[in-house]
């Protein structure tokens, strides 16, 4: 999926406020770019009022996923701290679930750093915790935190 680049300047503007530096989880637009010129690759924008960004109108939030046999992985979903607690990653997810089943998706699954707060919105849209990989992300100050993988199956 190529964007037209407005969108990557849209995409870029909620990253850059939206993880807190010392994760170090945000992506460079370099890494968004090759990702979606992988062609199974998927975002969707969403405005601060939960519409599709029109012109010039920036967006409030963000998903970045991965169409794979049967399964969809989230990459990335992001709200500008601006914009929080007003239902809009709620919406991210929801339409995330509709395009994933349309694609053939059987699943939907992520991984997290253990102790997002995150958690409490993917619990609530039928994400269960499947998995763990221990230590496995590595901070900018060097601490490793474990990934928990959570799953929302279809059926
Ligand atoms: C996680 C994130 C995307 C949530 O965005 P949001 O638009 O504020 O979420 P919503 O308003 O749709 O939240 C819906 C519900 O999820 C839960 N929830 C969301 N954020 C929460 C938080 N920080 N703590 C506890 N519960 C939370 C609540 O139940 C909330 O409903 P409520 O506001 O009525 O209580 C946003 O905080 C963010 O961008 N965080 C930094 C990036 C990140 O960690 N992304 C996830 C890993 S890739």
């Amino acid at each position: 999926m190529i964007p037209p680049p407005d969108d990557i300047d849209r995409l870029m503007a909620v990253m850059q406020t939206a993880f807190p530096p010392e994760y170090g989880e945000a992506w460079t637009r370099r890494q968004v770019e090759d990702a979606l010129l992988l062609g199974h690759t998927f975002y969707a924008l969403v405005s601060a009022d939960g519409r599709e960004p029109q012109g010039d109108e920036p967006a409030a939030g963000f998903f970045l996923s991965r169409h794979g046999f049967e399964e969809e992985e989230l990459l990335l979903l992001a709200v500008d701290p601006a914009h929080r607690r007003k239902g809009l990653a709620s919406r991210l997810l929801d339409r995330l679930a509709a395009e994933a089943r349309a694609r053939g998706a059987q699943r939907l699954l992520l991984e997290m750093r253990r102790g997002n707060p995150a958690e409490m919105l993917y619990r609530a849209h039928g994400f269960a915790p499947i998995g763990e990989r221990l230590k496995y992300y590595r901070t900018p100050g060097g601490e490793r935190l474990d990934a928990i993988t959570f799953c929302r199956d279809f059926n």
